[in-house]
């Protein structure tokens, strides 16, 4: 009994959610080789405009994808319950109610790769509720 339940932590232990806490809150700028991804959203007069959206856990599209110093907006809803978009390199922390989409407006002047939080309690996944943004 005593050595399955150490095999038990062991294995739990070595698992990579479980070596990735305390978790990561700050950006990941620079990190490894760039993905080659396409631009997300639709360029409209010069602005490069993207349709997100925000569940129980997560971002979708992710990763959002933006060209380096290209003015962006974000047209931000929920499908389930209220959701914060928290992106901090760009200052953006709002929060979405169901019902109420949101424009989120910024220049993308930072290059790398930038994790999007969810900046309101939403259950149980809160805290690992994460997208990605690049920007290139
Ligand atoms: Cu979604 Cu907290």
């Amino acid at each position: 009994m005593k050595i399955v339940i150490i095999f038990l932590m062991t294995f739990i232990l070595s698992q990579p959610s479980f070596a990735a806490m305390p978790h990561r809150h700050h950006q990941m700028s620079q990190e490894g080789p760039q993905e080659d991804y396409a631009f997300s959203g639709e360029l409209k007069e010069g602005v490069r405009e993207i349709t997100v959206e925000a569940f129980r856990y997560g971002f979708k599209p992710d990763p959002i994808v933006i060209k380096f110093n290209e003015k962006v907006r974000l047209l931000a809803s929920v499908t389930d319950v209220t959701h914060g978009l928290m992106i901090s390199e760009f200052k953006i922390n709002t929060p979405l109610r169901k019902g109420q989409p949101k424009k989120i407006e910024f220049i993308a002047d930072k290059k790398g790769s930038f994790i999007i939080h969810c900046s309101v309690y939403c259950g149980t996944g809160h805290s690992r509720m994460h997208g990605r943004l690049i920007v290139k």
